[in-house]
């Protein structure tokens, strides 16, 4: 038979060798064709399959909402700083893209974790809570610097509105309501953000959808997919920030002195 040398890189998302590019096997023209759209791209390069209609508009939505969040939070920072500093796009971009971590922005594969086995394992909201008190960890998808019990996040709001019109089930995001109810009990700004409601539904997403093997989804949340979709959506934003600053010959940034305690 034929002997075949040992390859270097094994890849199974997508081929080039063909007339045309595939994506998990469905050629670029069948995508073109059929009007897929950002969400079906993702499906096809994250999760190697076709998902529903909801599934692709649940994960544009998360997209376009996580896409900004104006220039004083961490990542839009790193980037205008950079941008002033005279580099350029992709070192403008990586700049803010490296703030993304458990603190923000990079906390919903955390929040999918920390809330799937909470929920599975039947804990309630007070034990779960409690419980990462003791262990001295913060609730990921918990807490937020500006957002309060009585000024809750817009987006939170948008992504449960259509999660609860769209999705089978929504057990992991009550659960997470549940939990903010009571982290809300404790203190003011312990809302459920961005993070804790992406990975919350997305887990509803990956449990309802009847697309995943039960060992899938825990390896997709074992491996932390989900943080992608926030890195891939400011992406967008902060690559918006590098153009204006660029657009409007801002100079060198200096902090102000002003704005620094010096002391020993
Ligand atoms: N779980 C439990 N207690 C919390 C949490 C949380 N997630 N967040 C804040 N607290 C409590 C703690 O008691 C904290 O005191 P400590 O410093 O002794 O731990 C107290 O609130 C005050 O915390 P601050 O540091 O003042 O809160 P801050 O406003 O700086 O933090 C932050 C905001 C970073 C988002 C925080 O709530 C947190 O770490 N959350 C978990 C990570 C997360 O979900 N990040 C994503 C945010 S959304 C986004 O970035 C798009
Ligand atoms: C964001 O999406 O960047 C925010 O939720 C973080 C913030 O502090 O506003």
């Amino acid at each position: 038979g034929k002997v075949r040398a040992p390859t270097h890189i094994i890849s199974t998302i997508s081929d080039d060798r063909g007339e045309e590019p595939c994506y998990a096997g469905v050629p670029m023209s069948s995508i073109i064709e059929q009007g897929y759209g950002v969400g079906d791209v993702i499906s096809l390069l994250w999760f190697k399959r076709s998902l529903p209609r909801y599934c692709t508009h649940f994960i544009e939505i998360c997209i376009m909402l996580c896409a900004d969040h104006g220039p004083c939070v961490s990542g839009a920072h790193n980037t205008i700083v950079t941008a002033r500093a005279g580099k350029d796009l992709v070192s403008s971009l990586v700049s803010g893209l490296l703030t993304i971590g458990p603190r923000f922005g990079g906390a919903i594969d955390d929040a999918a974790r920390y809330f799937k086995d909470a929920y599975d394992r039947g804990l309630t909201p007070y034990e779960f809570v409690e419980n990462m008190k003791k262990k001295g960890i913060r609730v990921p998808g918990i807490g937020h610097r500006i957002k309060r019990g009585d000024n809750r996040d817009k987006r939170v709001e948008l992504l449960q509105r259509f999660a609860r019109t769209h999705f089978p089930s929504v057990k992991y995001m009550e659960y997470a309501v549940q939990v903010e109810t009571y982290t809300l009990s404790k203190a003011n700004n312990l809302v459920l953000n961005v993070d804790g409601a992406i990975g919350s539904l997305f887990l509803d997403l990956l449990a309802g959808s009847g697309m995943f093997t039960k060992q899938e989804i825990d390896e997709i949340v074992e491996i932390g997919y989900l943080n992608g979709l926030f890195v891939l959506a400011r992406s967008i934003g902060l690559i918006g920030h590098t153009f204006d600053q660029k657009r409007l010959k801002q100079p060198l940034y200096r902090h102000p002195w002003e704005d620094v305690l010096y002391t020993k």
